[in-house]
């Protein structure tokens, strides 16, 4: 009877997460990425897992281990994991934990650029295809319940509720980066749930601790 209680409240659920940064290729050697270290999303999967949930987990490049017991789906560009996300529908909740690339290079170069001694080259870039924005509105498939992040570095609140009416999601945890904040690659994460209705302050946690609160709130808002 180890899976009674609070270990099975997500059982008969699917989830989807996404995590990590994307990887936008230049050439067959060199791509633009960022700095997401993966941590936020990955525990987001194993704590909906541990709920019970069938978890499936589209990640870019990370050094984070496998959670156990959740499919991964391992992506590099924005528009793999826009794919990829697509094929895991339907699914209960969807978690848009990755920071995927705004921008992408126009062209590939399908052999290494190399220095000719002319000028530098620029790189002309296209923005991308949302996928939060494309799973909020994807109609018949739409998960019931779809949760967005906000990274930002001013006006978090402000942001983060136009974010959320802009791309027609149910709930963002918006966190603050940048100066002492630090959540690329930290440990611990200070966020806000900003949903329609409310925004409500979490305390200072860590990375781990706000993935456990988070699938629990998922858990109740599933059950209703
Ligand atoms: N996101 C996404 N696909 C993109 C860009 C962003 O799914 N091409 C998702 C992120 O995973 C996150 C949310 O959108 O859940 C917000 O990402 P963020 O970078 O904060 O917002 P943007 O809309 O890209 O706005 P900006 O970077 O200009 O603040
Ligand atoms: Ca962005």
């Amino acid at each position: 009877e180890q899976l009674s209680g609070a270990s099975n409240k997500l059982a008969g659920k699917r989830a989807l997460v996404t995590s990590g940064p994307t990887y936008e290729a230049l050439d067959p050697v060199r791509f633009l990425g960022n700095r997401s270290s993966g941590k936020q999303g990955h525990a987001i999967a194993r704590a909906l897992s541990l709920l019970g949930a069938d978890t499936v987990l589209v990640t870019g490049p990370t050094h984070e281990p496998d959670p156990v017991g959740v499919k991964i789906v391992r992506v590099e560009s924005a528009a793999e994991m826009l794919t990829a996300c697509q094929a895991s529908l339907p699914v209960d909740v969807a978690v848009f934990a990755a920071a995927v690339a705004d921008w992408t290079p126009a062209q590939v170069a399908t052999a290494k650029r190399k220095k000719n001694g002319g000028a530098p080259p620029s790189i002309e870039l296209v923005e991308t295809t949302d996928i939060l924005a494309t799973v909020s509105k994807a109609g018949n498939t739409r998960p019931r319940l779809v949760v967005g992040f906000a990274a930002e570095t001013e006006n978090l609140v402000a942001n983060a509720q136009a974010k959320l009416a802009r791309k027609g999601c149910d709930w963002i945890v918006a966190n603050l980066v940048g100066g002492n904040t630090g959540t690329f690659g930290g440990d611990s994460n200070e966020v806000a749930l900003v949903t329609a209705r409310d925004v409500e302050t979490w305390t200072r946690a860590t990375k781990d601790m706000v993935a456990t609160q988070l699938a629990a709130r998922i858990a109740d808002t599933l059950s209703k």
